[in-house]
């Protein structure tokens, strides 16, 4: 897609993005905001899988190890030296703070050192922009716009809704766990190792996902009416439970763990796509995106990609290598930000969590406009 360059800056900018919020240390070389020239990615899975979840301290110093091979690599397989980087796109907020603080620091050194801008970038909306970034021409179609953005990883699970005018509103999120956290903590009870997701997904190939009935979270079974202010939202703290229940004492050999695999998930994903079709219609979107860590799982990407067909919306899946942890959609998005000159001083700060107001997402809409106020 032939997009302006905008503000006081060339068509065909080079942007180097760098991602270290939670476990995968990853750099990416992006030019013009979707041209990937390299995606490096250094995963700390099996330092923190002995612990069975994310050490905060034990990823920063894992991410101070390996950020300069890391960018050196993405340097080297981009074909590119630092000389050529117009501008760096850092994620800093949310996430693992200890692990932030290390990738900010090294990004904002970096970027003095070679007199080139810097952004911070929201990781949520980095996962949102994955799905888009071989398809831009999907952003630029007016046509798609509201979109539904259906966001699912180890940390969110949400339904944002984008304006063509590039508004983000969170339209529903999970009360507890994230989808991720479920299918992580699912597979720490059955003795599978980290992280769950792959794990399960893989295992539930062979099993039978209507065996065992986990409950729904949000969704008005048992009985219990679903609140209104939560028809949009997520629970997944129960289905844990009755999982840890269902297997108590049992001794379950392949053909079972299959089973209750398979209906674990089946569980988890089946309600994210009833939600997301029911806030789909709702707000009457007309491009559904699905993003995010857990955006990899094989049933959910199949049995969305069926209730939009039946629904007749259009529907982005984002490749699995823009869905979990990296830096091309970092690199990306920061082109957005660089191109209209809203860069971040090196005092700028990182943070735990998103903010309450998602504000403007700009890669939605054309026209450069005033910088949204601070958000985090
Ligand atoms: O986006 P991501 O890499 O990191 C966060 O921002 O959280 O997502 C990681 C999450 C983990 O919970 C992992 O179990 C899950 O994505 N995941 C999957 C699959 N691949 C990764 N969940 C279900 N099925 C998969 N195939
Ligand atoms: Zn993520």
């Amino acid at each position: 897609m032939p997009v302006d360059a905008g503000v006081g800056v060339s068509a065909g900018m080079l942007v180097l993005g760098i991602e270290s919020s939670c476990d995968e240390t990853a750099a990416a070389l992006v030019r013009d905001g979707h041209e990937v020239l390299s995606s490096v990615i250094s995963s700390q899975i099996k330092l923190h899988a002995a612990y069975g979840g994310v050490i905060p301290e034990l990823a920063a110093r894992e991410h101070l190890k390996n950020i300069t091979p890391v960018v050196e690599a993405a340097l080297r397989e981009a074909g590119v030296s630092m000389g050529d980087v117009e501008g760096l796109a850092i994620t800093s907020h949310p996430g693992l703070i200890p692990a932030l603080l290390v990738g900010n620091a090294y990004a904002k050194g970096l970027a003095a050192a070679q007199g080139v801008p810097v952004v911070g970038i929201n990781h949520f909306e980095g996962h949102l922009y994955g799905s888009f970034l071989e398809h831009p021409e999907e952003l630029a179609d007016r046509g798609n716009y509201p979109v539904l953005g259906v966001v699912v990883s180890g940390g969110h699970t949400a339904l944002v809704l984008l304006e063509a005018d590039g508004r983000a509103r969170m339209v529903g999120t999970t009360l507890d766990d994230a989808a991720g956290e479920a299918l992580d903590k699912a597979a720490k009870i059955l003795g599978l190792g980290y992280p769950g997701g792959p794990i399960i997904d893989r295992l539930a190939r062979n099993g039978d996902p209507r065996r065992h009935k986990f409950p729904h979270g949000l969704c008005g079974g048992g009985g219990r009416p679903v609140p209104p202010e939560h028809r949009f939202d997520f629970s997944f703290s129960g289905v844990k439970t009755s999982l840890l229940y269902a297997i108590k004492g049992l001794e379950l050999n392949d053909r079972e763990l299959a089973d209750v695999c398979a209906s674990y998930q089946a569980a988890c994903m089946d309600v994210l796509v009833a939600k997301a079709m029911d806030a789909a219609r709702r707000f009457g979107a007309r491009l559904v995106c699905l993003c995010g860590g857990v955006a990899c799982n094989s049933y959910l990407r199949a049995h969305l990609a069926e209730a939009c067909a039946d629904a007749s919306l259009k529907l982005l899946l984002a490749p699995p290598k823009y869905c979990t942890d990296n830096a091309a959609m970092i690199g990306g998005l920061g082109w957005h930000y660089l191109r209209r000159g809203w860069a971040d001083g090196l005092d700028a700060p990182v943070a735990a969590r998103l903010p309450a107001d998602l504000g403007v997402f700009p890669f939605a809409c054309d026209a450069p406009q005033e910088r949204p106020s601070a958000v985090l």
